[in-house]
């Protein structure tokens, strides 16, 4: 098989830079090691930026995402029983945060690429990649996991395939810097048929812990509390569960969580990482393959969708004019924008959890932060327009 580009992983980073190239007229293969049902049933992010809406609606997918999506003006931040609400609107001149779920966003994205011809194979196994630093990098793998081998020919490699994938070993350690921070917790994340408590997402510093209620659509809502990292799910019954919410996101305003039926949970561990460079020879990384953040500033889907404009800028240069100037800035430009959302998860989740390796005057500092960027108006600026989503710089 030949393409131009070959790209690893149909998560929102693959799907949207295959898209972006078929309407510069540029050729892609996505190959994809889960079923296309496993990726459309995968539960994850829930918040788009107001660029990566714009986005998909610049791209022609983002009809559904506007109809069903819900606009968010403010969110809210709750500590020692009282909330405070940040007016991202307002503090931003007008921008909002869009609620939508990405296995919405991967959905209406499959849908545009199978509807234009584009090929995604779904179910592989065994991937490899060859000669990266050459002029014609390879993807091999196996039909179906576990059938022939194939081999794909292309001008270029996106390396798409998140965390575990991989694009990134394929950069020599010797020329890769990674920058890494574990924290000692994790969000328990239900899904709830019941519906909205509240008309804005509410961020909760509680005693014990971090809890945070979003939401879905007006049957079900999505909430998240923060527990062990190394806790089990089993360990948590849904009484557990609902006891710990209520507690953590009691309030003097008499505010009612409303309960319904469980029917999804899950733990997730939260991290910091930056792969530096992002790029090797004709090989490009792109969204969590390159760069994680810890869910509480809700960057990462948004961060994959910034990288993937810059990728796709750099090559409709490549072949429209053969010009490779853009393509070799793709890290700098990347990561500029990728360490403040790094730095901004990082400050969301310091403030937000309770972190029992801190003493008493850090937990006191904790709290100091957070009645400052509720109290001053130019920490709420700062809080609200990174939450909206800086700007792209090309
Ligand atoms: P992925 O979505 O991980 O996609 C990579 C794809 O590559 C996968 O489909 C995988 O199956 C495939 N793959 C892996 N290995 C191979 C291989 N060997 N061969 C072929 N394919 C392979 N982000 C936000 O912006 N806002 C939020 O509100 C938010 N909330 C979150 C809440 C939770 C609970 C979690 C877990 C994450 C959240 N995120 C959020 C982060 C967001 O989900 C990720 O950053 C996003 O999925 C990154 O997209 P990606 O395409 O880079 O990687
Ligand atoms: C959701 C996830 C986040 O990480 C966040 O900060 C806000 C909302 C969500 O899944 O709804």
């Amino acid at each position: 098989m030949r393409t131009q580009v070959g790209i690893i992983g149909a998560g929102p980073a693959g799907l949207l830079l295959s898209h972006l190239l078929y309407l510069q007229g540029i050729d892609s293969i996505i190959i994809e090691s889960r079923t296309r049902e496993e990726i459309e049933g995968t539960i994850r992010a829930g918040v788009l930026e107001q660029g990566t809406v714009d986005l998909m609606n610049q791209m022609g997918v983002g009809a559904r995402l506007m109809k069903e999506g819900l606009f968010h003006e403010g969110i809210e931040l709750r500590f020692n029983g009282i909330g405070h609400r940040i007016n991202m609107h307002e503090l931003t001149g007008g921008k909002h945060v869009t609620v939508y779920p990405q296995h919405e966003v991967i959905k209406d994205l499959v849908e545009a690429r199978l509807k234009t011809g584009g090929q995604i194979h779904f179910h592989v196994g065994d991937v490899s990649l060859h000669d990266v630093d050459t002029a014609s990098p390879k993807i091999r793998f196996r039909w179906d996991k576990e059938g022939d081998i194939q081999e794909i020919v292309c001008d270029y490699i996106a390396g798409c395939d998140g965390f575990h994938g991989p694009s990134r070993p394929a950069i020599p350690q010797s020329v890769r810097k990674e920058y890494q921070k574990i924290y000692p917790f994790g969000w328990l994340g239900i899904l709830t048929e019941a519906p909205p408590s509240a008309p804005e997402l509410i961020y909760a510093n509680h005693d014990r812990g971090f809890a945070l209620l979003s939401t879905r659509n007006p049957q079900v809502q999505r909430l998240y509390i923060q527990v062990d990292a190394a806790d089990n799910i089993v360990n948590w019954s849904d009484d557990r569960i609902w006891t710990e919410l209520h507690t953590r996101l009691e309030s003097k305003d008499g505010f009612k969580l409303i309960e319904g039926p469980i029917f999804q949970k899950g733990i997730i561990s939260m991290k910091s990482f930056v792969c530096d460079p992002m790029q090797y020879g004709r090989l490009f990384l792109a969204g969590d393959a390159a760069h994680i953040v810890p869910p509480t500033g809700a960057k990462g889907l948004n961060l994959a969708a910034a990288d993937v404009q810059v990728l796709a800028r750099g090559l409709e240069a490549f072949y429209k004019t053969g010009k490779t100037e853009m393509l070799e800035r793709y890290t700098e430009v990347c990561l500029r924008r990728v360490w403040k959302a790094e730095r901004f998860s990082w400050f969301m989740t310091t403030m937000l959890h309770r972190n029992h390796q801190h003493t008493p005057f850090e937990h006191r500092i904790q709290l100091a932060e957070l009645d400052y960027v509720t109290s001053s108006r130019a920490a709420s600026i700062s809080l609200a327009e990174n939450y909206v989503g800086l700007p792209m710089e090309f």
